[in-house]
C-alpha cells in the first residue's frame, strides 16, 4: 500500500475539467490576435514581473475565462495542499517511499525541514561546508596531485541527472568560470572517454565521480578504464589525491577504491535529476567557486519562496504548467520547443529533456490506473538564432501544433550592441510573427512589387502565406548570471511538479528506464558468450550480426 501524501484525482475527473473542456471548444477558433482586439487589457493578466524576470504569456490561444478556469483546475486538484506537502517533506515519491526535497538544499529562511522527525539542515549545511571547503582547496591551488603539481582539469564522469545538470550549469557560466577546466564523461562508449582524455596530464587532473546510486554500469565503466588510464602514469598511491566521489552509498563507493575523506555524501530525498544543487554540482562549484555556486542556490531559493507564497493567478511555474497542460490535453499538441536566445545556454533543452520527460512520461495514475488522456509533453529544441535556420520553418508552416518557449537576456555578457540588438530583435520578432503570420492580402502585396508575372505571382502566393497564430511564452531576464540561472532552472523544476500534481501521476520516480537496463545486462552476456538468452527473432540476428 503506498503512502497517501498527495491528492488523487485523474486529472479529467475534476468537476472543473467538463467547464474547461467546453470553454476550450467555445475558444478554440479564436485567434491569439483575436483575444488581445476582445481584451483591450490582456497584458495586464498575462505579464509578470519577478526579480529579474519579465514572463510575458500574453501570446496564447486563451482568454481570460480560460486561464481562470485553469487556476480552478489546479485548486480543485489539491496543488496549494502538494505544494505544502512537497515542501514540508512529505513522502510524496511514494512509489519509492521518499521525499523530494531538492528544495531544502537552497532554502533562503533558517525553519526546519524535518524528514524522519529530523531537521535536515545540519546535514545539508555540514555537506556543503564539505564541499565548499574542498573547492576552496582545489581553485587556490592548495590541493596538490601525486606528483605536487595543483589541480588543471575537472572530469566529472556520471550519467543523466549525474551529467546533464552540472555539464549545462557549466557551460552556461563559462563567464564566470575560473581557471580549471571542466570536461564531462558519460557515454559508456569507449571512444567518448578516449576522446575526453585526449591530452589530459594525469597529474594536474581531478576525476570526480559523480553517481547517487554508485552502481550505474555507465559510469562504473567509466570511472574503471580512467581509473586504469591513470594508473598507467601514476602510482597507486596517487588515486586518492586525484579520485573523489559523490554518492548516496558509501559502501559501494568505498569498495570502489575511494578514500572515505574524499567522498562527498548526498541524501535519498534528492532525485537525480534534480540534483545539481546538492554535492552533485561539485564540477559545478569547482568551476566558479563557492560564492557564485550560493549564488545559484540563492536564484532557486528566490523561485522556490515565489513558488510556494504566490497566488496562482501572478504564479510563474503554475501559469506556464497549467498553459502546457491546456495544449497538451485540450489542442492535443505532443511537443514543447525551448529556444533560448543564448549559445551559452545552447544544452539547456537536453538537461530539461531529462527533468520533463523522466519526471512526467508516466502512463499510470497514482490510482495505478492507467490514465485517459495524454501526459508527459515531448520537449525539445536548441539555441535561438540557430534554431531559426534548423526547424523553425516546421514551427512556422508546418502542420504541427508547437508551443515554445523564447528564453531571452536584456544584456549579453561581453557588451558588443551590435550583435546583442540583432539577437535581441530575433528573439522578440519570431514571436511576433509567429503570431501575427502574414495572410494571403500581404503576401499579394509584397508580390506584386516583385518581377515576377502575374500568373507566377498567383501561383507563388499560398506558399508565401503564414497562418501565424503560434502560442509562445516570453522569458526575458535581465542578464545571465548564477543567481538568474538558479531561478530559471527552478522554474522549471515547479512546472515539472505542477504538471505531475494534475495529471495525477508521480514525477518523482523513473521506473520506465529500468527495463532497458536489465535487458542490457542479459544482452551483454549475449555478447560476451557468457550465456546464450532466448531472444525475439529480431533480436537473435541483430545479435548475430555482432
Ligand atoms: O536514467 C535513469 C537514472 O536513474 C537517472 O534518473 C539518473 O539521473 C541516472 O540514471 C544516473 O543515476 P546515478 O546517479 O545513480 O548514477
Amino acid at each position: 500500500m503506498l503512502k497517501k501524501t498527495l491528492p488523487n484525482t485523474p486529472l479529467t475527473e475534476n468537476h472543473t475539467w467538463k467547464s474547461l473542456r467546453t470553454h476550450h471548444q467555445e475558444i478554440a477558433e479564436t485567434t491569439i490576435e483575436n483575444h488581445f482586439e476582445n481584451e483591450p487589457n490582456r497584458l495586464d493578466y498575462t505579464s509578470f514581473e519577478w526579480d529579474s524576470f519579465y514572463v510575458d504569456v500574453s501570446k496564447n490561444r486563451i482568454d481570460k475565462k480560460g486561464f481562470n478556469l485553469l487556476f480552478e483546475l489546479a485548486k480543485e486538484s489539491g496543488l496549494t495542499e502538494a505544494i505544502k506537502s512537497q515542501f514540508s517533506g512529505a513522502e510524496i515519491n511514494a512509489t519509492e517511499d521518499r521525499a523530494v526535497l531538492h528544495t531544502a538544499l537552497r532554502t533562503l529562511k533558517e525553519d526546519p525541514v524535518i524528514v524522519d522527525g529530523k531537521d535536515i539542515l545540519p546535514e545539508v549545511d555540514a555537506a556543503q561546508k564539505k564541499m565548499f571547503a574542498f573547492c576552496d582547496n582545489v581553485i587556490s591551488g592548495n590541493w596538490k596531485g601525486y606528483t605536487g603539481k595543483p589541480i588543471t582539469h575537472v572530469v566529472n564522469i556520471g550519467i543523466g541527472g549525474s551529467d546533464l545538470g552540472p555539464a549545462m550549469v557549466v557551460e552556461a557560466l563559462a563567464h564566470y568560470q575560473n581557471h580549471l577546466q571542466i570536461r564531462f564523461i558519460s557515454n559508456v562508449e569507449g571512444d567518448h572517454h578516449v576522446e575526453v582524455l585526449k591530452g589530459l596530464n594525469p597529474e594536474t587532473t581531478l576525476f570526480v565521480v559523480v553517481s547517487k546510486t554508485f552502481t550505474t554500469q555507465e559510469t562504473l565503466s567509466n570511472a574503471n578504464s580512467v581509473r586504469k588510464w591513470f594508473l598507467t602514469h601514476a602510482p597507486e598511491q596517487g588515486v586518492g589525491k586525484h579520485f573523489i566521489a559523490v554518492s548516496t552509498n558509501l559502501e559501494k563507493t568505498k569498495a570502489f577504491g575511494i578514500d572515505p575523506e574524499n567522498i562527498f555524501p548526498m541524501n535519498e530525498w534528492v532525485g537525480g535529476r534534480f540534483s545539481l544543487w546538492s554535492t552533485v554540482g561539485l564540477s559545478i562549484c569547482l568551476a566558479l567557486g563557492p560564492d557564485q555556486f550560493k549564488e545559484l542556490l540563492n536564484g532557486a531559493g528566490k523561485m522556490d519562496h515565489h513558488f510556494k507564497e504566490t497566488p496562482f493567478k501572478k504564479n510563474i511555474p503554475v501559469v506556464l504548467a497549467l498553459l502546457s497542460i491546456w495544449y497538451n490535453n485540450l489542442y492535443g499538441a505532443e511537443s514543447e520547443a525551448i529556444i533560448p536566445y543564448t549559445q551559452y545556454l545552447k544544452n539547456l533543452p537536453a538537461y530539461l529533456q531529462q527533468g520533463i520527460m523522466e519526471s512526467n512520461g508516466k502512463y499510470v495514475g497514482r490510482d495505478g490506473k492507467p490514465v485517459n488522456y495524454q501526459t508527459g509533453t515531448i520537449i525539445w529544441g536548441a539555441s535561438g538564432t540557430n534554431a531559426q535556420h534548423a526547424f523553425f520553418q516546421l514551427i512556422h508552416q508546418g502542420t504541427k501544433l508547437i508551443p515554445a518557449d523564447f528564453i531571452g537576456f536584456k544584456k549579453s555578457l561581453n557588451g558588443n550592441t551590435d550583435h546583442q540588438n540583432k539577437l535581441l530583435a530575433n528573439f522578440i520578432a519570431q514571436t511576433e510573427a509567429l503570431m501575427t503570420g502574414k495572410n494571403e492580402a500581404q503576401v499579394k502585396a509584397e508580390l506584386a512589387h516583385s518581377n515576377l508575372t502575374e500568373s507566377q505571382q498567383k501561383a507563388l502566393t499560398p506558399f508565401k502565406i503564414f497562418e501565424g497564430n503560434k502560442p509562445t511564452n516570453t522569458i526575458l531576464i535581465e542578464q545571465l548570471n548564477p543567481e538568474s540561472l538558479g531561478a530559471l532552472i527552478a522554474l522549471y523544476e515547479h512546472k515539472i511538479f505542477v504538471q505531475g500534481v494534475l495529471w495525477n501521476i508521480y514525477s518523482y520516480d523513473q521506473w520506465g528506464v529500468e527495463l532497458g537496463k536489465q535487458l542490457a545486462n542479459k544482452v551483454l552476456d549475449d555478447i560476451e558468450g557468457k550465456r546464450e538468452n532466448p531472444h525475439d527473432p529480431s533480436t537473435l540476428k541483430l545479435l548475430s550480426k555482432i
